[in-house]
């Protein structure tokens, strides 16, 4: 049959393969009536993804005729016209059972993080893609959708990740009625982004890119503000502008590891790999958003090798919540856990020291000596008990 071919970074051929079979009783063998390139096929293409094997052929965005069945498959039949979701999936472990399909734990032996995807290398499996005239299945009772007949073709192929992927991001983003949610990326996720935020109650949409011609199209098709981050300084700035200085509510980051708009970041990520890519739209959703904000992340980086190691909390489905602690909400209910008795913070406190020997309590609390966990300094003039000295071991 004929198939994409990865030859290494930058070159593809169109290729004749042996046809894939059946190897498992849960297969099914689809003969391909459409497929996609992805903005994630080219994170391949540019050669950023390791263990991206010479002979792969890619593409995890497809539709298709089923042609045979595994033994074991009793939901489609020779015939059915699926579109296939780009995750492969079990249907029945820990993750899938909470329908985190994408974090399945039987068909991904590389990894920890993400499960098995269509055509993406050998971080997610190894499985051939569907930029060919046929692929293999697995899982096919649980994966793939008959496409009902009322629903084109080339609506169903979207349906396969960028219009669910651009969906999550939005649904990720916590969207509340009336939100300014601005949108990073104006690829096709952040075009389904833009235009889901409206369906989730946006009261305003920005999006960024930097190519006009895309810009247009997200102005037309998401009926959207735009941005060319070309013309501005400061993003956050720029968008703390457009926003009463208060930043947006949502930022949506749709273009991940090969972001363009810093020489430093695609210098170190991109070029050197000393990061997972390029970081600059994380840096501009971080400061672009208002305090209290939310940062909903698909686009996609690099595992393992990044400082920080965000590619891997993108593709394990993280929760990640963070502020500085508002004391005095909880103050109500930690004071009543302390009278109750469920609780006696100052448990922990094992040293009391004079002010005067603040320098010691420095000594020892830095370098944990004597056993020390929390110090409470007590200034000459405090109303309470004569500290205990305290010998600070040399
Ligand atoms: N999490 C998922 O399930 C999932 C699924 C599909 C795609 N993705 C990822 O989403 C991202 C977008 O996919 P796509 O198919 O839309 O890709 P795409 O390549 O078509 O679009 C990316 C867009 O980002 C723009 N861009 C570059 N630097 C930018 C910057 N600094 N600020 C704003 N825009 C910038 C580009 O000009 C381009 O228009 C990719 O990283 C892809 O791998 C993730
Ligand atoms: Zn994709
Ligand atoms: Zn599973």
């Amino acid at each position: 049959m004929l198939a994409m071919n990865y030859r290494g970074p930058y070159r593809v051929r169109a290729q004749q393969k042996p046809e894939p079979e059946i190897e498992h009783p849960y297969d099914a063998i689809v003969r391909v009536t459409r497929s996609c390139i992805c903005g994630s096929d080219l994170h391949l293409y540019h050669g950023l993804v390791p263990d991206t094997r010479v002979g792969m052929t890619f593409g995890h965005e497809f539709t298709g005729v089923v042609e045979e069945v595994g033994s074991g498959v009793k939901n489609l039949r020779p015939g059915d016209h699926v579109l296939v979701p780009f995750n492969i999936f079990c249907g029945s472990c820990f993750f899938c059972q909470r329908e985190l399909y994408s974090n399945c734990h039987n068909t991904n032996p590389e990894a920890t993080a993400v499960g098995g995807i269509f055509g993406y290398g050998h971080i997610t499996g190894g499985y051939d893609g569907g930029q060919a005239e046929y692929v293999r299945v697995p899982f096919a009772d649980i994966g793939p959708t008959v496409i009902p007949p009322d629903l084109d073709v080339d609506d169903a192929v979207l349906l396969t990740d960028a219009y669910p992927t651009g969906y999550q991001a939005a649904e990720m983003g916590e969207i509340e009625q009336g939100d300014t949610v601005v949108v990073f990326g104006a690829g096709p996720v952040g075009l389904f982004a833009a235009k889901s935020a409206w369906l989730l109650g946006a009261g305003r949409v920005i999006v960024v890119d930097h190519i006009d011609y895309r810009l247009e199209f997200a102005h037309k098709f998401a009926q959207c503000e735009t941005v060319n981050f070309k013309d501005v300084d400061d993003m956050a700035i720029h968008i703390k502008k457009m926003t009463d200085w208060l930043g947006a509510d949502v930022c949506i980051d749709a273009v991940g590891a090969e972001a363009a708009g810093s020489f430093a970041h695609r210098l170190t990520g991109v070029k050197l790999k000393l990061q997972g890519g390029s970081a600059i739209v994380l840096h501009w959703c971080i400061n672009s958003v208002r305090k209290g904000g939310v940062v909903s992340i698909v686009g996609v980086y690099g595992p393992t090798f990044n400082a920080i190691p965000i590619g891997n909390a993108v593709n394990k489905g993280l929760t990640l919540r963070m502020n500085q602690a508002s004391v005095k909400r909880h103050l109500p209910r930690l004071i009543e856990h302390i009278q109750a008795g469920r609780i006696k913070p100052s448990e922990v406190i094992t040293h009391r020291v004079p002010l005067e020997e603040v320098s010691d309590a420095y000594h020892l609390f830095s370098s944990k000596l004597d056993n020390c966990i929390k110090t409470v300094l007590v200034p000459p003039r405090a109303a309470i008990d004569t500290p205990t000295r305290i010998a600070v071991p040399a």
